[in-house]
């Protein structure tokens, strides 16, 4: 009977535990056994293995262990996740492959973001006996080859709810808030929370402004906010954490330089990892459902080095119009240039922001 093993590795995503069980239950009824691997690419080098499907009652199919159904709709991974840096160097992905082998087990879903995406590709690279599929997680948005990845849905609707719920106090104080939400290196989470949050103001990493020119622009745009005969009672800046200027700072300075305008106060809030819990939203369950399907297919047809991508311009089609298989070395060059501010994506996203900037400030 053949086997196929399942990490998450890196930041949690709400949708981590959906794709799992997905993958179980469409494992269990191709009779592909599955082994879960506890804590990431840790686990994995350590072989530290557990079924997460049995003997059907009498028959020789299989189904998913008992009291794993709930896990599907609660966000974290019930596998638990780690950053690895005993990932990076070949002789542990070499333990970590002999540990596949030793279990018999011909093939591995990496559920995670671009590091650990990047991982599986060497691992893939390095022992081509081994199929190795990608499925990408990370609210950050930051994977190349996918428009959208496991975790990025809740994460903006959790921001949302907390634009909206820091508005209500801002407006009964006369507020300007500074709100900084998680993305690492990506501006993604503050750019779309900005625009459906109605924000007066997005800093983005991906924009490269000195401290003193964003101080400057918040500061005018809290003056014209605040000026007599406008009715304007709060502003939201939100500002993503990959921006390397401290929130509170930039609140206490920006307090200081408005000390002239009466009842006008500055708050920042920082989310943090607040962003990163929750349940899935229905987005992410139905997402982790079909990239799932697609990476379980991919590992039955004998794929390697692959991931899944959403509604992605790359890659080859599957039975799933919205789904396609991209090389992770192709994700590992796209997510190279998201980053460093030279794909089209970004460039376009940034013109269109570009675009509504006025707009937001209205
Ligand atoms: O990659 C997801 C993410 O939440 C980033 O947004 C953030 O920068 C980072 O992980 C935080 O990492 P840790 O959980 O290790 O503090």
């Amino acid at each position: 009977m053949e086997k196929v093993a399942i990490l998450t590795s890196g930041g949690d995503a709400p949708g981590m535990n959906a794709a799992i069980w997905a993958a179980i239950k469409l494992a269990a009824v191709n009779g592909t056994q599955v082994v879960g691997v506890e804590g990431g690419y840790d686990g994995l080098i350590d072989g530290s293995f557990r079924p997460l499907t049995k003997s059907a009652d009498g028959g020789a199919g299989l189904r998913p262990v008992a009291g794993l159904a709930w896990t599907a709709g609660t966000g974290g991974t019930f596998l638990g996740s780690s950053r690895c840096p005993r990932f990076l160097e070949p002789k542990n992905r070499a333990n970590a492959a002999a540990q596949l082998r030793e279990a018999a087990i011909g093939g591995l879903i990496v559920i995670g973001g671009n590091g650990s995406l990047t991982g599986a590709h060497l691992l893939a690279l390095e022992h081509p006996d081994l199929r190795v599929i990608g499925v990408p997680a990370s609210i950050d948005n930051d994977i190349g080859g996918t428009l959208d990845a496991l975790g990025v849905d809740t994460a903006l609707n959790t921001i949302i709810d907390a634009c909206d719920r820091i508005s209500d106090t801002a407006r009964s104080h006369h507020r300007a808030v500074i709100l900084e939400v998680m993305g690492r290196r990506s501006g993604y989470l503050a750019m779309a929370s900005a625009v459906a949050a109605t924000a007066d103001a997005v800093i983005l990493p991906e924009e490269t402004r000195t401290e003193d020119e964003i101080r400057a622009r918040l500061e005018e745009l809290i003056r014209r906010s605040f000026a007599p005969g406008s009715d304007k009672r709060r502003v939201l800046i939100i500002k993503a954490e990959g921006v390397a200027v401290p929130t509170t700072r930039l609140a206490r300075q920006l307090q200081d330089q408005l000390a002239d305008i009466p009842n006008v106060t500055v708050r920042a809030t920082i989310l943090g990892h607040l962003v990163r819990g929750g349940h899935p939203s229905y987005h992410d369950r139905m997402l982790a459902g079909r990239l799932a399907l697609a990476a379980m297919t991919a590992f039955h047809d004998d794929h390697t080095d692959l991931m899944t991508g959403w509604n992605s311009p790359i890659g080859t089609p599957t039975a799933d119009a919205n789904v396609r298989l991209i090389e992770l070395a192709d994700m590992v060059s796209e997510t190279k240039a998201m980053l460093d501010g030279s794909s089209p994506i970004v460039q376009r996203r940034i013109q269109l922001l570009n675009k509504v900037r006025e707009v937001l400030a209205l």
